[in-house]
């Protein structure tokens, strides 16, 4: 094992998510659910052409984020590169601005991104990412970690690409067990975690259909990775780490109803948060509103009369009429 100590083993992690993860959105989560380890930025695209500069990188990542020393080191940076873009540059300011940790996106699926060389295509093509990784490596001082699929068309190349990247002196790799050909379907074969676990001596840190705290005692328990990161689980349940770390670990018994326990005070303050933070913003309430019905896109699935519910949010015709349901919703 390396001294890898950006986060301890077991840790909880806020995956990175586009129009989801942005600086407000990671402050009224840190602030409601602190249980969570750490939190990602969404990936930020590294231009092809035109100027980088330090505004483009502190805009992606937040300047309110920046100037809290204890945020900032609960707060890693995303990017999606290709062999074309500027990537030394970016990189360069990401290190002079001293941030301890870069992410690099090797999941993404989007055929734009995939058909201009980023994300996901880089797992079919091993030269052009060992190329990349190198001029990352070389430049960023920091922990640098990937975030990555089992492959792109197939597994294939699974195992040659992880000892790639721990080759090339990458320090963790995120694993969503599926490959890019899959992009959600199905449910992720968690069996892959297993595998990365036993082929590289860096961390693994397990994604990909991790829904509740039985799934986290499996993920952990069945594949020994070091960390589990979660997506749209934590969109489901927010809390998602506050009912593992204070319930499951204080010895509680789970049973089904751990999920649902306190779950309208815990949407109260998911909500409540989000909304200062984004009013703090000068967020438009038609905007805020709108941010809130994709959101609740993701909720309330663990009510019997769930769809309803759910259709109640999004036929809501302002921000006052959702915070109304909202508050007027039972148990
Ligand atoms: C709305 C949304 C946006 C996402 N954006 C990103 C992103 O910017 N960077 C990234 O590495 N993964 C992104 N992902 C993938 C997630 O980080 C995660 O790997 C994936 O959803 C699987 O985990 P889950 O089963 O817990 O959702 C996104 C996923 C969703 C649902």
């Amino acid at each position: 094992m390396n001294n890898f100590d950006l986060f301890a083993k077991n840790s909880l992690l806020f995956a990175p998510m586009e129009g989801v993860t942005d600086e407000a959105y990671r402050i009224a989560l840190m602030k409601t659910f602190p249980e969570w380890d750490l939190f990602f930025t969404d990936f930020l695209r590294v231009p092809t052409t035109g100027k980088v500069n330090e505004r483009l990188i502190l805009d992606h990542y937040g300047k309110r984020i920046f100037e809290n020393k204890n945020w900032r080191d609960k707060n890693s940076f995303q990017i999606l590169t290709t062999h074309r873009a500027q990537t030394e540059a970016v990189v360069d300011i990401i290190n002079d601005l001293n941030f301890k940790h870069l992410d690099l996106n090797l999941g993404c699926p989007s055929k734009k991104v995939n058909s201009h060389f980023g994300g996901a295509y880089l797992l079919s093509d091993l030269p052009a990412l060992r190329e990349i990784l190198r001029k990352i490596r070389s430049r960023f001082k920091n922990h640098f970690t990937v975030k990555m699929r089992i492959g792109y068309r197939d597994d294939k190349m699974f195992v040659d690409t992880l000892k790639l990247i721990e080759d090339e002196g990458i320090e963790a790799i995120t694993l969503h067990a599926r490959t890019r050909d899959q992009l959600y379907q199905g449910v992720a074969n968690w069996a892959y975690i297993k595998e990365a676990v036993s082929t590289v001596k860096i961390p693994v840190i397990g994604n990909g259909d991790i829904w509740n705290a039985y799934d986290i005692e499996d993920v952990f328990d069945q594949t020994k990775c070091h960390s589990i990161m979660f997506g749209r689980s934590a969109l489901k349940t927010p809390w998602l780490a506050k009912i593992y770390k204070e319930y499951v670990k204080e010895g509680e018994s789970i049973d089904e109803t751990y999920q649902l326990y306190q779950r309208k005070a815990h949407l109260e303050l998911y909500f409540e948060a989000l909304l200062k933070e984004y009013r703090q913003e000068n967020r438009a309430d038609e905007v805020i509103h709108k941010r809130f019905k994709s959101f609740s896109l993701h909720l309330f699935d663990d009510y019997h009369n769930g769809e309803f519910i759910r259709g109640q949010f999004l036929r809501s015709t302002s921000l006052d009429q959702f915070m109304d349901l909202l508050y007027h919703l039972k148990g």
